[in-house]
């Protein structure tokens, strides 16, 4: 199974000067190829190893090296830095970098920007194994272990081995991986849904008529999808079942393809057991009953007749009382008027849990933005302003997070 992934969270690496500062441009890959975002603060000494250049190159973001700049000041300060971060990581951890954190001196933007944050630091400690073992060193780590709370510092490796400066043992820098994997753990604590099964379908269904002709629905799929990232992001195991669209698939999701209703329905029933449903997609209620198996020719008679069948409703299916029913069901009602009697009326006639209504008559289709209310089975419901399609996913998924708390 995919790893989760790292969507959405935000990563400050502050790379301090030794040889394994070359290990850092590593960790950046990892970490974008992971799908986080991440910025730098590349200390002195960590200049003298990596450029500036590399590091704004792989993280897409300038890199920050001053602690009184006035670039930097009017952009991005250390005191927003370091609350803008999920996690800060310290990587390669030098002995000095070590003894300012633990004694809380400030006289860089590294050290200021380490006392300022109130977010978890992790510290992938590199130095010269003598350094290592002095208890100077020890004693320092100690204390920052030792710190309350958040405060608390994280440490990976060192590894043992040969050092760049010829001598063997414990000091060298954790491998990016291992330090990649030390992030995944620290950030764990952040995801709510870990351990829990999602199901999502997004998109239209196409229902076809002949080899070249169909019915289908307008979506784009944008709302699912972006669900389905946020379920993800918060640590659930996400299905998306998707009907045909032009997104790419949401970093550790794992996608689906289905074209018609049915084939939409055999792939969610395949998904379950789960936590959660989230059926978004905007399903053709009828499909062509005896589909053409060639294309079907115009004719002097006139058009043809095209006999519908309904197709399984997927929501009201998933939503009926049974051993594999979902302990939060959602569905969707796209309506382009009398929006609270249609979704409320639908919320009781599926049997979901919730029904996330919206004005379709607003120009939603293809838009990248949203205006929803969340109905709910106690006859609740909540009005939420117009947001990206990614802000009302993120609304949603921290409703679900309330909800199995
Ligand atoms: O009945 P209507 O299509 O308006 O209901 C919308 C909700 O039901 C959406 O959540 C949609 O994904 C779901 N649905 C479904 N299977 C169908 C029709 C709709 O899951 N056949």
């Amino acid at each position: 199974m995919a790893e989760a992934p790292l969507t959405t969270h935000r990563i400050l690496l502050i790379v301090g000067g030794g040889i394994a500062a070359y290990k850092a441009l590593e960790l950046v890959r990892l970490l974008r190829k992971a799908g986080a975002e991440v910025r730098a603060v590349l200390t002195d000494g960590g200049a003298q190893f990596v450029t500036p250049l590399s590091l704004a190159a792989l993280s897409g973001h300038p890199v920050h090296q001053a602690l009184f700049s006035p670039d930097d000041e009017t952009t991005m300060g250390h005191i927003e830095l370091s609350r803008w971060a999920d996690l800060v990581v310290v990587a390669p951890a030098t002995a000095g970098l070590i003894a300012k954190a633990a004694n809380g001196l400030a006289d860089d933007l590294a050290s200021t920007t380490l006392l300022a944050t109130d977010k978890r630091v992790l510290m992938a400690p590199a130095m010269n194994v003598r350094m290592w073992q002095h208890p100077a060193v020890q004693a320092n780590l100690a204390r920052l272990r030792g710190f309350d709370g958040l405060h608390g510092v994280a440490t990976v490796g060192p590894d043992d081995g040969e050092m760049a400066c010829g001598e063997f043992g414990p000091g060298r820098m954790a491998e990016p991986v291992a330090i990649l994997a030390a992030i995944r753990d620290l950030l764990a604590g952040d995801r709510p849904l870990a351990g829990r099964r999602a199901v999502v379908t997004a998109g239209p269904t196409f229902e076809p008529i002949d080899p070249v002709r169909g019915l289908t629905n307008r979506s784009s799929g944008k709302q699912g999808y972006a669900i389905a990232a946020a379920l993800a992001a918060q640590g659930a195991t996400v299905t998306l079942v998707s009907g045909p669209v032009g997104l790419d698939a949401p970093e550790g999701v794992h996608r689906v393809w289905v074209e018609t209703a049915v084939e939409m329905k055999a792939a969610v029933d395949a998904a379950l057991p789960c936590d959660i449903a989230v059926m978004s997609a905007a399903v053709a209620d009828w499909r062509v009953d005896g589909v053409a198996s060639g294309k079907i020719k115009k004719a002097p008679g006139g058009p043809p007749s095209l006999a519908l069948i309904e197709n399984p409703d997927i929501l009201a299916g998933i939503s009926a009382p049974g051993p594999r029913r979902p302990a939060l069901v959602i569905g969707f009602a796209a309506e382009t008027g009398d929006l609270v009697d249609n979704a409320r009326a639908k919320l009781s006639r599926k049997g979901c849990d919730w029904i996330v209504g919206n004005d379709v008559s607003d120009d939603v289709f293809g838009a990248d933005s949203n205006t929803v209310t969340l109905f709910l089975r106690d006859g609740t419901s909540q009005a939420w302003a117009r947001q990206s399609k990614a802000d009302v996913a993120r609304a949603l998924v921290d409703r679900i997070v309330a909800h199995f708390a």
